[in-house]
Formats: C-alpha cells, structure tokens, sequence
C-alpha cells in the first residue's frame, strides 16, 4: 500500500473520528494510553517538540500545555484542519502542517523532542519514519512514541469473556504475519448504535511488525531504546472504564522512548 492510499483512509476518517474522540468515545487514549505516555515524558517545558501523526491534535495540546513549543504533522488534511481551529479557540502556540511521517518537513537537527502518539504503527515505512524522526532530532534528543503493542495486538486478536461478561483472556494469533496495509473495520466500543449507522466504521490501514523487528528498525534509523513502558489500567480504573479491563490481561499499546546519540 502505497502512502497516498493511506492518507486517503485517514482522510475519511478523520472528521468522524474527530467527533467521536472529541466526545468522549476514545476511552483508552483518555483514560490510559494518553496518561500514561505522560507520566514516562520527560520535563518537555520550554522545548521545541515536533508531534509526528498529530490526527485532531488533543494529544499534541496536551504536551503544550506542559509547557513545550509545539509543531505538529498528520497525513490527513481534515485532521489538520480540526486540529488548527482547536488552536484558534484555545491558542497553545502549535503549528500545524500537513505532511508525512517520511518525508518531514523540516531542516535536520531541529527538535529538542519529537512524540508519536499511536501513529508510527500506521505508516507503511516504519524504517523510514524512524530515520526521519532521527533526523529532525538535535542530537541528546528524545523521540517518545506509542504503538498497538506488537505481541498483544497482533493481526488477528479476539478478547475472550467468562459467562458474566468479565473479560478473562486474549486470543492472538498471526504474529509473524507482516501484514501490509490490511484494512480493519472497526468503532469505538463504546458508541452508540445511531452513530455507528450513522458514520459507519473508521477503515484502518495495518502494517504489523514484531517485537524484533522494531527493535531492528530503531538501531538501524541510529536511535537508541531508553524506556519501555506497558500501560496497565489500576483495579480501580478498570471497574470505572471496563473497555480497557483487557489491559490487565495483557498490554493493548506499548510506549518506547528513544534517544538521538550525542
Ligand atoms: C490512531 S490515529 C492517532 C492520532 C493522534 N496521534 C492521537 O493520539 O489522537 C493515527 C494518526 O496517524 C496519522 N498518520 C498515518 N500515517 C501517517 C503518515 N505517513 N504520516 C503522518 N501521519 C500519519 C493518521 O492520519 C492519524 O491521524
């Protein structure tokens, strides 16, 4: 699958998926992934800091408000143009462009940070994204990123329920399956059923890579791992949110930070 196919599919996403986060539907970014990828940032005050997939940019307002000096890109025009009124009604100092992950818009050498919230896993060439983060990258700097967590959320993947509905295991199945731009059709889980008729389900390009092979394309693109972190939902998250209960299972993202060598 070739990346204008991609930004095709973003592209028609983008304005549902836009409306369903904004309201509330993305429970596992608002209530676990995104908290999370927080936690494990470093201190990003007064840093210029590049967000690489950016979708509607609630993620990349989040790293501003901690103080950083944000730029940030997506594939899909509509998400950008969400994401730049955002910035008219709350103006954080980001600036949005369109662009791709592989071909970033900037001179070398230019971020003292780069994030990548649940976006690298959706670029066709993971190797070249990673490369061109490095590049973007003074050096001594940090690219965090977040991916659907390579061995828990393989190509095939089912949640396994007990006879009261209590989410008890997950299937996985097709690990080494490189899979290349297999579209999954999915929603929200918990969106109603008007707006599923409404809007029907986003169309996901998938491009599956293996623990190994991402460890691989990030010392070939000249990074190294500094962190790998596993979101788990608490015992106490889990009875309020029960959509991420299954993390307590096993990991549904995996965020790894890595570093530019001096
Ligand atoms: C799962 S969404 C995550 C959006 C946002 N980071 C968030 O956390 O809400 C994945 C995003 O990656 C973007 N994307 C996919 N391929 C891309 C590419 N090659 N370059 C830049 N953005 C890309 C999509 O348009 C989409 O906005």
């Amino acid at each position: 699958m070739e990346a204008d196919d991609v930004r095709r599919a973003w592209e028609a996403n983008a304005d549902a998926w836009t409306r369903h986060s904004r309201a509330g539907y993305d429970i596992y970014r608002d209530a676990l992934n995104t908290p999370a990828f927080l936690a494990a940032l470093p201190t990003v005050k007064d840093l210029k800091g590049l967000d690489i997939g950016c979708g509607e940019g609630s993620n990349t307002r989040q790293v501003a408000r901690l103080g950083a000096n944000m730029h940030a890109i997506d594939i899909a025009p509509t998400f950008i143009r969400h994401a730049e009124e955002a910035e008219q009604t709350e103006p954080l100092g980001i600036t949005y462009r369109t662009g791709d992950a592989v071909s970033l818009p900037f001179e070398d050498d230019t971020f003292d940070f780069a994030t990548a919230f649940m976006s690298l896993m959706d670029v066709p060439n993971q190797r070249a994204a990673l490369s061109e983060a490095c590049r973007v990258l003074r050096p001594g700097a940090f690219l965090q990123f977040s991916i659907l967590h390579p061995c828990f959320v393989s190509p095939y993947r089912k949640t396994l329920k007990d006879e009261h509905g209590r989410r008890v295991a997950i299937q996985n199945a097709g690990y080494f399956d490189n899979i290349d731009g297999r579209i999954d059709a999915f929603w929200f889980e918990t969106l109603p059923d008007e707006l599923r008729q409404q809007d029907g389900p986003f169309r996901v390009p998938r491009f599956h890579r293996t623990l190994s092979q991402w460890v691989e394309m990030i010392t070939m693109a000249g990074l190294t791992i500094e962190q790998f972190v596993e979101p788990c939902a608490s015992l106490e998250l889990a009875s309020k949110e029960p959509v991420v209960a299954d993390t307590r299972i096993a990991p549904m993202s995996l965020i790894v930070r890595v570093k530019k060598p001096m």
